[in-house]
């Protein structure tokens, strides 16, 4: 028997690249695991024609305040300068590329990096180069070296409802555009005033981004995976909701209201474990929930591509960043918040309702685990597919949220910026 491979003939191996023919009904499984994909979205997604979502305004409410953050993999400072303006740009210092920034945010007056002490402005303007005239007359920068000429890519900024995004694109829309009007409205609902920042957390999932960005614009799973939802009548496809999804496919909002009415036996009629009626919780305080925005709408999850979350499970309000550091390894960045005129009562509300959400929060800690049961099960399948048929083909807006429209609109969109 022959054992001599030849070198390279395993990684020569083809690799499936082609998208199944037809329709946005099947996901081929090499796209959660294929390196020239995850090199491919950081220029064409996120240094592409995106608005990528940065921080709050809240996060950098006064002049020098800032925050350093990540645009896909590319690290990004955003700062408030003298002028009122936010700003950011590429956390790269010109010289040699240290972080400029190495904290997660604060106040200053300017920027200068430790490594060899190069400084910028708020703008990331390059200002001063240490012994740029040498010392007693030798070394020194040389005189053909002019400062302007160098320094950190710089972002564009869009602001909307107290949202900051950033793009490196000459070409993407105006925010309203790049939203969409139904999504824009379902933004302004939840942040109709200046939000205040209540608290702060990563959580790291083990899977590729793209599956996580599936599972929170999937609203078929919520109240099958995540038990807690339907067992206390939180969410139940019966219950009165929709979804809208943006023209572009990108954006997504699923809204349901409180509606004891519909609490029929669809679930217990098809056996399924979210029917149990023997739970109750010791303190039902945690699900008192108070119609904030005077609608009845006790839910909204809103995603805007490539990495923005913006939730409210009850009056549990947060917004949710999502970053690739990896293949297989996603940084879920979270931001509770509330608003200046809560009362008491509100902030204790949102404070208790916040342990709804979260890594190890009651209805979404199977969010953390179920993208890495996905890929650890396609981990041989690159030449597989994934079927996307509830609710049909398309990804108009729905009146239900038995559908997987949003999943099919984010790879529309992902495919529009990717060109497979
Ligand atoms: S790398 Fe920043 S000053 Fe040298
Ligand atoms: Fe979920």
């Amino acid at each position: 028997m022959n054992v001599n491979v030849p070198p390279g003939s395993i990684s020569n191996s083809p690799q499936p690249t082609e998208w199944p023919e037809g329709t946005l009904t099947r996901v081929p499984f090499w796209i959660y695991h294929s390196p020239d994909i995850y090199a491919l979205e950081q220029q064409r997604v996120y240094e592409g024609p995106v608005w990528n979502f940065l921080c709050l305004e809240a996060e950098v409410s006064k002049p020098g305040d800032y925050r350093t953050t990540f645009l896909g993999s590319m690290p990004v400072v955003v700062a408030r300068d003298s002028d009122d303006e936010i700003y950011a740009f590429e956390n790269r210092c010109a010289h040699r590329g240290a972080l400029i920034v190495l904290d997660g945010g604060g106040h200053a007056r300017d920027f200068t990096c430790v490594y060899h002490a190069w400084n910028y402005d708020l703008k990331g303007n390059l200002k001063a180069v240490a012994f740029e005239d040498g010392v007693n007359g030798k070394g020194g920068m040389p005189k053909t070296f002019c400062r302007s000429d160098h320094g950190p890519r710089k972002l564009r900024i869009a602001l909307f409802a107290g949202l900051v995004f950033g793009s490196l694109s000459e070409d993407v829309p105006p925010i309203e555009e790049y939203l969409g009007e139904e999504v824009a409205t379902r933004i302004k609902r939840v942040l109709h005033k200046p939000a205040v920042v209540t608290g702060r957390f990563t959580q790291m999932l083990p899977n590729n981004w793209k599956l996580y960005y599936e599972n929170v614009k999937d609203t078929y799973h919520a109240s099958l995976l995540h038990t807690f939802f339907t067992t206390f009548g939180i969410n139940r496809l019966s219950q009165k909701g929709g979804m809208v999804v943006s023209p572009s496919g990108g954006n997504h909002a699923s809204f349901s209201f409180v509606d004891k009415s519909t609490q029929g036996n669809d679930y217990a009629a098809m056996g399924l474990r979210s029917e149990n009626e023997d739970f109750k919780l010791k303190d039902p305080t945690l699900l008192d929930n108070a119609d904030e925005f005077n609608d009845g709408c006790h839910m909204q999850i809103l995603t805007v591509f490539p990495n923005f979350v913006l939730q409210q499970i009850q009056n549990s309000l947060a917004v949710r960043q999502v970053l690739p550091k990896g293949l297989g390894e996603t940084a879920l960045n979270w931001t509770t918040f509330g608003f200046a005129d809560d009362t008491p009562e509100m902030k204790t509300r949102r404070l208790r309702q916040n342990n709804l959400a979260g890594p190890a929060g009651y209805v979404s800690m199977e969010d953390g685990a179920v993208g890495g049961f996905v890929q650890r099960g396609v981990a041989a399948a690159d030449g597989e597919r994934a079927v996307l048929e509830m609710g049909g083909s398309g990804t108009t807006n729905e009146g239900t949220r038995a559908t997987e429209a949003a999943v099919r609109g984010f790879w529309k969109c992902y495919r529009a910026h990717m060109g497979v």
